[in-house]
């Protein structure tokens, strides 16, 4: 509206955003899957594209609508938000707001797995899958000019953050701590660390929508001078 000057720091900018869970299928029924609502990283979308980026969002199986002028890939595995990730770059950003399943099972069965009668479970046997963030932070080509990583703990949250920047090869880890009684997946709040090679800032408990607008203008603030 007329009445308000809204600051648009990201104009000109690409903003890649993951966000939601990902989905591993067992058999033509059941999959792995974790408690990820995507609520964080869609309200990061959503904040960037309000700060003047051009955004898109690869997101995992969530019932969220389309942020506002945002470019929505919808993906369901690991491999498919890597893929679309890779489609999508290059970007100036990048966060990696996914949960992404750590292990997928080895072998997708073509139909449904049955009970045999005999009380013999079937095993389930799991595989790593491949970590996005990592990948994309530590391409010779096309990495992006700021990559920015979450860390989901649940103890020694700053600590494992700080190993996570270092070893996946980010510029800012977002530590989050998601023990349950924070209500973080798939709650409406957050309270996040901002960890970088300088040091950390830590913020109140915040909506998760609030913690996207400081989060992306934070960020903006640190972008590397474009030649
Ligand atoms: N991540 C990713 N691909 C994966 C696993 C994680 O891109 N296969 C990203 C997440 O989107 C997040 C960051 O890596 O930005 C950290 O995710 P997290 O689950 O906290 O860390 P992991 O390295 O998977 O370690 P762990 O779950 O064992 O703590
Ligand atoms: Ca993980």
């Amino acid at each position: 509206s007329g009445t308000t000057t809204t600051a648009k720091p990201l104009l000109g900018k690409h903003v890649l955003v993951t966000a939601g869970p990902t989905h591993e299928p067992i058999d033509p029924v059941r999959y792995i899957a974790n408690r990820s609502s995507g609520k964080q990283g869609f309200a990061i979308a959503a904040a960037a594209a309000a700060a003047g980026a051009r955004v898109t969002l690869v997101a995992g199986p969530v019932g969220l609508a389309d942020p506002e002028g945002v470019s929505v890939r919808r993906v369901e595995t690991a491999r498919d938000m890597l893929a679309a990730v890779e489609i999508a770059l290059p970007a100036d950003i990048a966060i990696f707001a996914a949960a992404v399943a750590d292990w997928r099972p080895a072998h997708e069965a073509g139909s449904k797995l049955k009970k045999d009668g005999s009380g013999i479970v079937p095993p389930l046997h799991v595989t790593e899958n491949p970590d996005i963030l990592s990948t994309i932070a530590h391409r010779r080509d096309g990495r992006p000019g700021l990559v920015v990583g979450f860390a989901a703990e649940t103890d020694d949250v700053l600590e494992n953050a700080r190993k996570k920047l270092g070893r996946k090869g980010a510029d800012i880890i977002v530590a989050n701590d998601v023990s349950p009684a924070n209500n973080v997946m798939g709650g409406a709040a957050n309270t996040v660390h901002l960890v970088t090679p300088e040091g950390i800032e830590s913020w109140p408990q915040l909506p998760k929508d609030e913690v996207a607008r400081r989060l992306v203008h934070w960020i903006a603030g640190r972008l590397p001078p474009t030649a």
